[in-house]
This record gives C-alpha cells, structure tokens and sequence, in this order.
C-alpha cells in the first residue's frame, strides 16, 4: 500500500456524496466513488453507509472471497490510531484460545491423573502390600 494514509473518523464522515464516497470497514478506509456503479450490489446500499463505519452491514451481506479480494483496489489508507475499535471475530471459533485456557495448567493436563494413578499405586503397595 504505497499510498497508506491516516484518517479520522470525523474526515470520512464529509466524504458522504457520489463525487466521493468513502466508507470504514474494520477500522480500514475504502473510496468507492469509482466502483459506486460497478457494485453488484447496487449503488444505493453503498451510499447509504458513505462517510460511516459499513463493517456491519458489509459483513451482513456474507460477502464472497472474491469480493473480499476486490476490496483491496479501493483501500485507500486506514482510521488513525485513537478512532480504531477493536474489531470484532464474528467467526465461530472452535479452537478459540478460551477453550483450551489453562491447558498449560498442571490440573488440566494429562499429567495430572497419571501422577494421581502413580501416587495411588504407591500409598496402596505401602499400605497393604
Ligand atoms: C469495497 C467494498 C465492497 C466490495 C468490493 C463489494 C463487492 C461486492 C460483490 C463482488 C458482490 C457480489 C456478491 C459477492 O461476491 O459476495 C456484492 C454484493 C452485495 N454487496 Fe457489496 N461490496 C462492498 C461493500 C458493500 C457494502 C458496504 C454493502 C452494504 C452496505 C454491500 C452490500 C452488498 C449487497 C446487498 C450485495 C448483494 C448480495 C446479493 O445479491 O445476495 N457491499 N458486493
């Protein structure tokens, strides 16, 4: 991205016409003035997010790889810093870190029965043998 520039959220917000129409999608900045009509959707849907954060209505749509891919022409730059929000995993995620939190934790992981058998073999050898 050689032209990468920085923008707020309150400088997008003028961008809200045909002439130039630029919208926010997960804290990236989009012009889509030249791609208003070429939009398979429609230019309406388009002009009804320009100068605001479309990411929830982009990601409603379910849009295709491809049309993921044909984003990337209309990037223009990205939120500064202080106007980014945390974006969001709409995803399921079955590996999500969550599920195995603590796995590294001695009570969670297999050494855990396999010293309680051990302990268990001894105390009863001691014990009755
Ligand atoms: C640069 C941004 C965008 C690109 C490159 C893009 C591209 C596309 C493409 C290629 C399709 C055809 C279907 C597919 O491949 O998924 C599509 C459909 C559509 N898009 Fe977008 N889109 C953009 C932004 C948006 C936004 C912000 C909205 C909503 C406000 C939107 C609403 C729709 C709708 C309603 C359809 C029609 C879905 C259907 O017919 O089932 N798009 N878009």
């Amino acid at each position: 991205m050689a032209d990468e520039k920085k923008f707020t959220r309150d400088e997008i917000a003028l961008r809200n016409n045909k002439k130039d129409a630029v919208f926010i999608i997960e804290n990236l900045v989009y012009d889509v003035t030249k791609f208003l009509d070429d939009h398979p959707g429609g230019h309406e849907v388009l002009m009804n997010v320009v100068g605001k954060d479309a990411s929830e209505d982009f990601d409603d749509v379910g849009h295709s790889l491809d049309a993921k891919e044909l984003m990337k022409k209309y990037l223009i730059g990205e939120l500064v810093d202080e106007d980014k929000v945390v974006v969001k995993k709409r995803q399921m995620q079955w590996d999500d870190s969550a599920t195995d939190a603590g796995s590294g934790g001695f009570l969670s992981s297999w050494k855990f029965p396999v010293v309680l058998g051990l302990l268990m073999t001894v105390l009863y050898t001691y014990l009755f043998g």
